[in-house]
């Protein structure tokens, strides 16, 4: 089975919030990798640095930080300067989520496999909605 997304951190503490991303739909270029996800906090380098030195399309996570709530990460990780994109995400887990269902999203289209499990991934996420829908029940 090939790798083709990478998950790289600007620090062993990001694991916390970034193994939601790894746990989420299993899944450098010479590596034969066609998405990072990179996440960080604080003065979030790490993904806009990536994003600089591959062409592989890089996701940022920004992790939440204890000075500034990840507010700090996520402006890092968005304000990027025109010509080195980096698709910013939410803040913390609900971002290192979505960073890996984006990936599976972006690997779809040119992988059945990938697009089936996603697919049942998003069919067992609205048949759980629609089968708790009363939220005062
Ligand atoms: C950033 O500083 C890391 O991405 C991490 O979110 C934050 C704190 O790192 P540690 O002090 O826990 O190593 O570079």
């Amino acid at each position: 089975m090939s790798i083709d997304v990478g998950i790289i951190m600007g620090s062993r503490s990001d694991w916390e919030t970034m193994r939601h991303a790894s746990e989420t739909p299993e899944t450098a270029v010479d590596r034969g990798l066609k998405v990072i996800i990179a996440g960080a906090g604080g003065a979030a380098h790490l993904p806009g640095m990536t994003a600089a030195k591959t062409r592989l399309p890089v996701l940022g996570v920004p992790v939440q930080s204890e000075a500034l709530s990840g507010m700090d990460s996520l402006l890092s990780i968005a304000q990027m300067p025109a010509g080195i994109p980096v698709g910013s995400m939410a803040i913390g887990r609900a971002g290192a989520v979505n960073a890996a269902l984006l990936a599976a999203a972006m690997l779809a289209n040119n992988d059945a496999t990938i697009a089936a499990a996603l697919e049942t991934f998003r069919k067992a996420q609205t048949d759980k909605v629609l089968a708790d829908s009363d939220p005062t029940a």
